[in-house]
C-alpha cells in the first residue's frame, strides 16, 4: 500500500476492527498488519485496498477472518529447546528456592496462542522437580491471550502428532493421552493450568509471578506499546521474578526495569529493584510518564476544586490559602497506591 489515499484507507480498514472486533490495531507494526490485508486481499481476489473496504463492511465472516490473520497465531512446544534447558537446569532451581514452603510457584503466558508455549514450560517444571525429587509445590500457570478461539484450542489440549515432533516417545508417553489420533496434555499437567482471553495492551495484568514467558509477541507491536508491556511485565513480577522473550525480542530502553538473567541466553532476564513508574492501565500510545504525569494533574483539579468548593460550603466565601493538605510527593506517593496501581487479576 502506497500513498496517503492507501494510508487512508488502511486507518479505515483498522477502525472496521475495533468496531466489529473491539480490538485496537494501532499499537501494532503497520507493516505486518498491511501484508496481513493484502494476504487476505489475494484470497478474496480483491485488487483495490479501497474496494476490500467495502468488501469488509458488507461481510462479518471476512472481518473476523481478517482479525485472526492480524493475530498470527504461529506457536509450537519447546520453541528454541536451548533456552528451556536453561530454565530447566539453571533458573528453575533458582526460582524453587527462593520460594517458602506452599507457597505456588506462578508463571503467566500472555499471548498464549494455542497453549504449547504454557504446557512446555509446565512440563520442563514438574520434569525438573521429578528430576530432584522435589516434593510438588503448589504450580499454578496462566495462559492468556486476545484471540478466544486459540484460548479454547489451548484448553482442550488437543494437539495433531506432526506437532508433537519434539518429544520423545516415552516423554510423549508420560505427559499426552492419544485420543482418536491426536494426542492430548494428561489431566495432571492441564489441571495446573488456567487459560483465559485477555489483552496485553488493555487489561490488568496477573501479579506476584515467578516466571513471566511472552515469546513473538513484543515483536508485532511499535515501540511505544512494547515500552508499555515490559512496564507491566515489571510491575507483574516478584522481585526475584524472571522475563523469558522470545529470540528476537528485547526489552529496549527499560535497562532500568530488567537485567539479563544469563550471559549466554539472552532472552532471559531478572526483574530489577527500582522505583519504577506505578502502572497505569489504558492508552498504550503514550508514555508511561506521560499517562502517569496526566492522571496526576488530573487528579490534582479534583482535589484542588473539591477542596476550595468545601471551604466554600463551610465559610461560605472563597479563602484563598494553600490548599494542599499535605506535600506534593506524599500524595503523588498515596495516589499510586490507590488510584493508579491496577492489583486485580482477571479470573
Ligand atoms: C506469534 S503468536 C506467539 C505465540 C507464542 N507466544 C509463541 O511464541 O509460540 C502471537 C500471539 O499473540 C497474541 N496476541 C497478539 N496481540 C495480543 C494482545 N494484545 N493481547 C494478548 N495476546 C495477543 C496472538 O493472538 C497470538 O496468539
Amino acid at each position: 500500500m502506497e500513498g496517503a489515499k492507501h494510508e487512508q484507507v488502511f486507518w479505515q480498514i483498522l477502525r472496521v476492527l475495533r468496531r466489529r472486533m473491539d480490538v485496537d490495531f494501532t499499537a501494532y507494526k503497520p507493516m505486518t498488519l498491511k501484508r496481513r490485508i493484502e494476504r487476505r486481499m489475494v484470497l478474496q481476489q480483491i485488487d483495490s485496498e479501497a474496494e476490500y473496504l467495502v468488501y469488509l463492511h458488507n461481510h462479518q465472516a471476512e472481518v473476523e477472518a481478517l482479525y485472526q490473520d492480524m493475530l498470527i497465531g504461529v506457536t509450537s512446544f519447546f520453541r528454541d529447546p536451548s533456552t528451556f534447558q536453561t530454565l530447566g537446569r539453571e533458573i528453575l532451581p533458582r526460582l524453587v528456592a527462593t520460594k517458602a514452603a506452599g507457597s505456588p510457584i506462578r508463571v503467566w503466558v500472555p499471548g498464549c496462542s494455542t497453549g504449547e508455549e504454557v504446557y512446555s514450560p509446565a512440563i520442563c517444571l514438574l520434569e525438573f522437580l521429578a528430576e530432584d525429587s522435589l516434593t510438588v509445590p503448589p504450580i499454578q500457570l496462566f495462559g492468556t491471550d486476545l484471540n478466544p478461539r486459540a484460548i479454547e484450542s489451548a484448553r482442550a489440549g488437543l494437539y495433531p502428532p506432526d506437532a508433537l515432533g519434539v518429544f520423545s516417545p516415552a516423554r510423549l508417553d508420560h505427559f499426552f493421552l492419544s485420543v482418536n489420533g491426536c494426542y492430548q496434555i494428561r489431566q495432571a499437567v492441564r489441571e495446573r493450568c488456567v487459560f483465559a482471553q485477555h489483552n496485553l495492551l488493555k487489561d490488568p495484568p496477573f501479579s506476584r509471578l515467578d516466571l513471566l514467558s511472552c515469546q513473538n509477541v513484543l515483536i508485532y507491536l511499535e515501540p511505544m506499546a512494547q515500552r508499555k508491556v515490559i512496564q507491566t511485565f515489571h510491575y507483574a513480577l516478584s522481585p526475584h521474578g524472571v522475563l523469558l522473550l522470545g529470540p528476537s525480542e528485547t526489552i529496549g530502553t527499560s535497562t532500568d526495569l530488567f537485567a539479563h538473567a544469563e550471559e549466554h541466553k539472552r532472552q532471559l532476564y531478572v526483574k530489577k529493584a527500582t522505583s519504577a513508574w506505578p502502572l497505569v492501565v489504558g492508552d498504550v500510545r503514550r508514555s508511561p510518564e506521560e499517562q502517569y504525569q496526566t492522571q496526576v494533574r488530573r487528579k490534582m483539579g479534583w482535589l484542588m476544586k473539591r477542596r476550595i468548593g468545601s471551604l466554600i460550603s463551610r465559610r461560605r466565601q472563597i479563602v484563598c490559602w494553600p490548599v494542599l493538605p499535605r506535600p506534593v510527593s506524599s500524595l503523588t506517593r498515596r495516589w499510586k497506591s490507590s488510584t493508579f496501581v491496577e492489583t486485580r487479576t482477571p479470573t
